[in-house]
């Protein structure tokens, strides 16, 4: 979390082990807006140009697994008009999204109750998942009407149910099962979270998931998030002794 230091001397990119999963909490699109005079969706706009100039580099840079924080279950919250403004860019990006996901061999994924969506919306995410299944390169997770809370619950509600069923014992109930219902099944932990802004919190993020993940917070705004921002959340991620609960380091890879 800690900041480099003036003049330390930086290792080049190629000698960093790569995390293969970097999660990403974008937070801080309103302070962005605030401190230039605009209104709130202006930051927002802002953040979706960033978003989408930083899958590229995540892709470039040999990530294989970006899962990124959009919108919550607790978003909701917000004013109308913010959320309107909101929805607005996701329809307009996911069109975006699947053009440049199909040119760069990405495939994509959303966590989250897609179902409170509008129905046009709703088609447009599960198209891109579906055109986008086969492809080899790295993979996008965007959450959106995500919560972890209501993740967990979701999953709980379907193994009692497949329990009443039959298809489910609750004696073979292992943390993999448990694993296996939640909205990334079949997607590895996350190495490395990074959070922008500032906020010591997860906020209702894969609380799960993160059980071992090296945690970055950077003060930069999502909006002025770059490339040489993700870089260096890597080379802090380098500096970090990984022990999942035993006394030798693992090697970060
Ligand atoms: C993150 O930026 C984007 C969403 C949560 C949708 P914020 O809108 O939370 O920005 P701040 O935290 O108010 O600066
Ligand atoms: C977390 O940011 C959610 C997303 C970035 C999508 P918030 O801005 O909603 O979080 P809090 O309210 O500061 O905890
Ligand atoms: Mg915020």
């Amino acid at each position: 979390m800690g900041k480099t230091t003036a003049g330390e001397q930086q290792p080049d990119l190629r000698e960093l082990a790569v995390p293969a999963h970097v999660a990403m909490i974008l937070d801080g699109n309103g302070r962005w807006a605030k401190k230039r005079g605009l209104p709130r969706q202006m930051g927002h706009k802002k953040g979706c140009e960033t978003l989408e100039q930083i899958i590229g580099d995540a892709a470039e840079i040999g990530i294989r697994y970006l899962t990124v924080y959009a919108f919550s279950t607790e978003n909701w919250r917000r004013p109308e008009d913010e959320v309107g403004a909101l929805m607005q860019l996701f329809r307009y990006y996911a069109k975006r999204l699947l053009k440049r996901a199909r040119e760069n061999n990405i495939r994509v994924k959303m966590i989250g109750e897609r179902h409170r969506f509008s129905p046009d919306l709703v088609e447009a995410i599960n198209m891109l998942e579906r055109e986008t299944k086969d492809n080899t390169g790295m993979t996008f997770i965007f959450a959106v009407n995500y919560g972890s809370r209501d993740e967990i619950t979701r999953a709980v509600r379907r193994m009692v149910s497949d329990c009443q069923s039959g298809t489910l014992s609750p004696a073979s109930i292992t943390e993999e099962c448990v694993a296996s219902y939640l909205d990334t099944a079949g997607i590895p932990d996350p190495d490395l979270l990074i959070r922008t802004s500032g906020e010591l919190r997860l906020s209702n993020f894969l609380l799960w998931q993160l059980a071992y993940a090296e945690f970055y917070v950077t003060d930069c705004l999502w909006p002025d998030f770059n490339r040489e921002e993700l870089v260096e959340a890597i080379r802090h991620y380098n500096k970090r002794e990984r022990r999942f609960g035993g006394v030798t380091a693992v090697p970060n890879k």
